[in-house]
């Protein structure tokens, strides 16, 4: 009834719209109003009260709760379903439990902050309260386990684009799924997957995308390589619309996967990448490669050319630019 009462205040904005009218469209009493336009209150929304005129929305809070997100939301199924959490420890730990309670395809869960946000290669997430965009997307594809990995490429080049596309940042991709600018990584994506031999259970795709954060308030370890939207563009940014053309493009692009298959998702991937065709040094789990980053095969493993003229296939690990 709270969405309710929000839905018919934005239809009237800039307008008043009187507390008799609610209760007559919403079928509710005065008090019931009144109750709901304080949680709203509480919820940070700027609501004017005035007798005889009503009530007027006069500003929206810069969080990004499910119906927020969905105004003015044009995606089918990606981000249909929102669970919100002011805090969590990680989206894609909660996504995982919300998979196992029926969570539906294309559902999202967003935090305002994460207290134990996981990064690749068992790394931690930073992920400061009300300053970036972080999230998780539930899906359900059916393809094999060993096309799984393609979907991180898949999320960075929507991810990347969307984000172009919103601030004319130039952001890049460095194999295989960070977004860089200027050579510093402002988003980072962890895919998860339960499967079976032949089939996808599931996927849990998480995203965290610095916005907006000072510099300083990255954390130490990071703030020589890592950057932000805010930093980059000059300006704070509105978190929802980010997200908002993030779950457009990436519906579009994970249905074209799905369609068309990867070397459509490869070719932009490719167009869009900054570790491509440049001396590297490829972190493995137990080894670290030096050489140059030739191309991406057809099932997004790095080719990497090694000082000694062999070709090293690489399926996961870390690039660093050696520039
Ligand atoms: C990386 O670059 O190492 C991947 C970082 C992935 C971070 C996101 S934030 C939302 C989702 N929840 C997590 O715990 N991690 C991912």
């Amino acid at each position: 009834m709270k969405r309710a009462v929000l839905r018919l205040l934005k239809e009237f904005q800039p307008e008043f719209v009187s507390g008799e009218d609610i209760c007559k469209k919403l079928d509710v009493t005065r008090t019931a109003v009144w109750k709901h336009i304080q949680t709203l209150r509480e919820d940070g929304y700027g609501i004017d009260a005035r007798p005889r005129a009503g009530y007027s929305l006069v500003r929206v809070p810069d969080r990004l709760y499910a119906e927020e997100i969905l105004d003015g939301l044009n995606s089918k199924f990606f981000g249909q379903q929102v669970y919100y959490y002011d805090s969590v420890s990680s989206t894609n730990d909660m996504a995982k439990e919300l998979v196992r309670q029926g969570a539906r395809d294309g559902s999202i869960v967003v935090a305002e902050e994460q207290t134990g946000g996981k990064g690749r290669l068992g790394r931690k997430w930073h992920s400061p309260k009300y300053k970036d965009v972080c999230f998780s997307v539930i899906l359900y594809p059916s393809v094999n386990p060993s096309e799984a990995s393609q979907m991180t490429m898949v999320t960075a080049v929507a991810l990347a684009l969307a984000v172009r596309k919103k601030t004319g940042v130039p952001v890049g991709i460095k194999w295989p799924n960070d977004l860089l600018v200027g050579g510093r990584k402002i988003c980072g994506i962890l895919t998860e997957m339960s499967a079976e031999l032949d089939k996808i259970d599931y996927l849990v795709v998480g995203a965290g995308l610095n916005v907006n954060q000072e510099l300083i308030e990255l954390p130490e370890e990071v703030r020589d390589i890592a950057t932000s939207l805010k930093v980059e563009a000059g300006a704070d940014l509105a978190r929802v619309d980010l997200l908002q053309a993030m779950l457009e493009e990436y519906e579009q692009w994970y249905q074209l996967w799905l369609e068309q298959g990867f070397p459509v998702v490869l070719a932009k991937w490719k167009e869009l990448s900054v570790s491509l065709h440049c001396p590297v040094r490829v972190h493995t789990l137990n080894k670290s490669w030096e050489g140059w980053a030739e191309d991406v095969d057809y099932d997004g493993a790095l080719l990497l050319r090694l000082p000694d003229g062999g070709l090293q296939r690489l399926i996961v690990g870390d690039v660093s630019l050696r520039v």
